[in-house]
């Protein structure tokens, strides 16, 4: 599976937006625990990239929506899932698979 970016390149708490295979996708460092959801919100189509981290979700910046960063889901608005990619860590390198 290929390598998207080092750990290094995502900020503690914060996003970067990458390309992979053609899809945009935003890497979310959770303290240290990462993840690969989509860029744009499932709501109304937000960009992700300044979205608040924390506690586990991303908070959409227009609406405040709560995505869990595990599995995408909002627990105010079940109706919404934010797509999500498995993501591992090799050494300093971050690996998603796309499926
Ligand atoms: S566009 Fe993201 S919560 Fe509305």
């Amino acid at each position: 599976m290929p390598v998207v970016a080092t750990v290094r390149e995502v900020p503690n708490l914060g996003t970067k937006k990458v390309q992979m295979a053609g899809q945009e996708l935003l890497l979310v460092n959770m303290k240290g625990v990462f993840y690969a959801v989509e860029t744009e919100c499932p709501h109304q189509g937000a960009p992700l990239s300044g979205a608040l981290v924390k506690d586990g979700y991303l908070a959409c910046p227009r609406h405040g929506y709560r995505f869990k960063l595990a599995d995408g889901s909002c627990p105010d608005h079940p109706e919404l899932l934010l797509k999500t990619w498995p993501v591992r860590v090799e050494g300093d390198e971050i690996i998603v698979d796309l499926g």
